[in-house]
């Protein structure tokens, strides 16, 4: 629900949408160079999808190079090793192809093949010297293979290091993708699971952004159109995967709440959530699920207005109650509404003890502060422990 009077707005990524977008590869890719490195996720290895993308682009005359070494939580030391062979290869520019990982992968070897590395030391952490990226990447073509991250629009690169069990993000304009091409035909080989946990994270882009501190009125819009769509598709394209009208619908969401968290970020789910995924690799979507209840119970009384209004989303039949009553709702509406997709929506399916919470409200606090302080009611760490307690 809007708070800002005034902001800024910024989506400078090109889009193509819509089942076949895909087919205007060549012709973007030719307006970038000749020589394309492709970092293709490793579920379209040696795929007909694959053979067909690499062969009219060099029946348009270009020569590629395939990267498809790329992981769930994308390491940034492997961005690093790609950026270098990328750089000795002297490619024009980068195309991603994949989920959300081998985009944010993409942006990290974009910026490095031009600015050097190592990667991580370009991510946003509390106390850490941050280093300054001088240089644009190369350009860069993110063709999404799911509706989940929205990384094919937003200025952002998730990246790990397993070595220091982090996760961090490269927050830059220089992130944006040139181009995205969201061909919701790509998605219906998705298996009902990936479909909901990806699904979800679109919902929270959506949701964290509207309900923190820094919506306006344009980035609402976006928002409640998004959660609509998820509302009604996501059950569709979870239960009949090849459903194109859902697949369309969530990429649709997908791009909306995208456009919510490039511009006014996310809040405390994800910043929980980054949080699990650094320590124990766990899905982003589920990962930030897992929060989502316990913060909503936790934030109710600050924020009754934009929590009544999610709840009519979900249950329109439920207008005529008072505001309170409507916001009240949202924690069964929402476990109602996990459940319709297969998701526990519970921290104790993800393999985290209890005994870790304290360094996992560390890492919150440490890497995803700017998350946290985007939420309405004021949260520091006695609030974040007892929300992640709230959620086994
Ligand atoms: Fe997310």
């Amino acid at each position: 629900m809007s708070t800002q009077t005034n902001y800024q707005i910024t989506l400078p990524t090109r889009v193509h949408f819509g089942p076949g977008s895909i087919a205007a590869l060549p012709q973007e890719a030719a307006k970038l160079g000749r020589r394309l490195f492709l970092l293709i996720d490793p579920f379209l290895k040696g795929t007909p999808l694959e053979g067909r993308i690499v062969g009219e682009l060099a029946a348009a005359g270009m020569k590629t190079r395939l990267w498809h070494d790329i992981v769930p939580n994308p390491r940034a030391a492997t961005c690093d090793a790609a950026a270098a062979e990328a750089r000795l290869w002297q490619a024009d520019a980068i195309i991603a192809i994949g989920g959300g990982s081998t985009i944010d992968a993409a942006k990290a070897v974009s910026l490095a093949t031009t600015n050097g590395g190592p990667v991580w030391d370009f991510t946003s952490r509390t106390n850490a010297e941050i280093g300054q990226l001088e240089k644009r990447g190369l350009p860069l073509i993110a063709v999404p293979t799911n509706a989940g991250t929205g990384a094919e629009i937003t200025p952002f690169a998730v990246l790990s290091n397993p070595e220091l069990k982090l996760k961090a993000t490269i927050i830059h304009p220089y992130c944006y993708p040139d181009v995205a091409l969201i061909d919701p035909g790509l998605h219906l080989s998705k298996p009902p699971r990936l479909t909901a946990s990806t699904g979800i994270d679109t919902f929270l882009h959506a949701f964290e952004g509207y309900i923190g501190t820094r919506p306006n009125a344009w980035t609402d819009l976006f928002s409640i159109r998004a959660m609509e769509l998820v509302a009604t598709y996501l059950p569709i394209a979870c239960a009949d995967p090849s459903n194109i009208e859902a697949r369309t619908r969530m990429a649709e969401a997908c791009y909306m709440a995208g456009v919510t968290l490039g511009n006014v970020g996310v809040g405390i789910p994800h910043a929980l959530g980054q949080a699990l995924g650094a320590l124990k690799d766990t899905p982003h979507g589920e990962s930030c699920a897992a929060f989502l209840v316990s913060t909503v119970r936790w934030t109710l009384p600050e924020a009754n207005a934009p929590l009544a209004r999610v709840a009519t989303i979900f249950r329109p039949d439920l207008v005529n109650l008072a505001e309170t009553e409507r916001a009240n709702t949202l924690p069964e509406v929402l476990q109602a509404f996990f459940a319709s997709i297969g998701l526990s929506g519970r921290l104790g399916a993800l393999g985290l003890p209890r005994s870790d919470t304290e360094t996992l409200v560390a890492i919150a606090m440490t890497n995803y502060g700017q998350d946290v302080a985007c939420s309405l009611r004021p949260a520091g760490r006695d609030d974040l422990r007892s929300i992640v307690l709230a959620s086994f």
